[in-house]
């Protein structure tokens, strides 16, 4: 596929969204073409998907059903958007990919489903396919649960499902995502979140220019 896929990874209130939206900004600079998406909820279908998946109760499915559903967004994700896309010479930054499902499903959730488990529902749904290149920005979860928490009382959001839970949860999901990193140093880049936007978004694209001599 001729375009470039970038993923977006970490905990609650890390600064993705922001993230993605000033890269975004930077590489149409550079004359290229992006399309910035996220999961869940990247398409119309997915949407509806997303609020099943971030709205309502903490406990009210069991770890398989959300696991499957978090790749039955993806794998639409993949064939209505992304693969498009990446098709059409477009560059696309997605907020969250299949780290996130290891990182939350695996390693936050005190191991409910195996390591196994999610690498054959990713092989299922997503092949071999992967990501160029993935961010992960690394947060105190004190401090991005509480952005976070101030994000949705300003913005009255409901979206509050995995913010609710235990502080273990999120300190586990960090610790989740340097060990993705770590298995996969080739792919991912951790950079720290607590500094400010400006110097976080020049560490982004100074790995992004030297990854793909722009
Ligand atoms: P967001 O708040 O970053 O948009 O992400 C939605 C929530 O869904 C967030 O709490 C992380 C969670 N999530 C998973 O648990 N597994 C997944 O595979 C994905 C993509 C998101």
């Amino acid at each position: 596929m001729a375009g470039k896929f970038i993923t977006f990874e970490g905990g609650e209130g890390s600064g993705k969204s922001t993230q993605i939206r000033l890269l975004g900004d930077f590489l149409q600079t550079c004359n290229i073409t992006v399309s910035l998406t996220k999961e869940p909820g990247g398409t119309p279908l997915g949407q509806e998907l997303r609020r099943i998946l971030v709205e309502g109760d903490i406990e009210k499915m069991d770890a398989k059903s959300e696991a499957l559903l978090f790749f039955a967004d993806r794998r639409i994700h993949l064939t209505q958007k992304v693969w498009p896309s990446l098709e059409q010479n477009q560059w696309v930054l997605s907020d969250r990919f299949a780290d996130s499902t290891m990182a939350y499903q695996y390693y936050a959730y005190h191991q409910r489903l195996s390591k196994e488990d999610i690498k054959m529902l990713y092989g299922f749904s997503v092949g071999t396919f992967a990501p160029d290149l993935t961010f992960i920005l690394d947060i105190d979860p004190k401090i991005g649960l509480e952005r976070s928490f101030q994000k949705a009382t300003t913005m009255s959001v409901k979206e509050l499902r995995n913010e609710q839970r235990e502080l273990a949860f999120h300190e586990n999901l960090r610790k989740g995502y340097l060990e993705i990193a770590r298995e996969n140093s080739n792919r991912c880049v951790v950079l720290d979140a607590h500094q400010t936007v400006d110097s976080l978004h020049e560490q982004i694209v100074s790995v992004v220019k030297k990854r793909f001599e722009l």
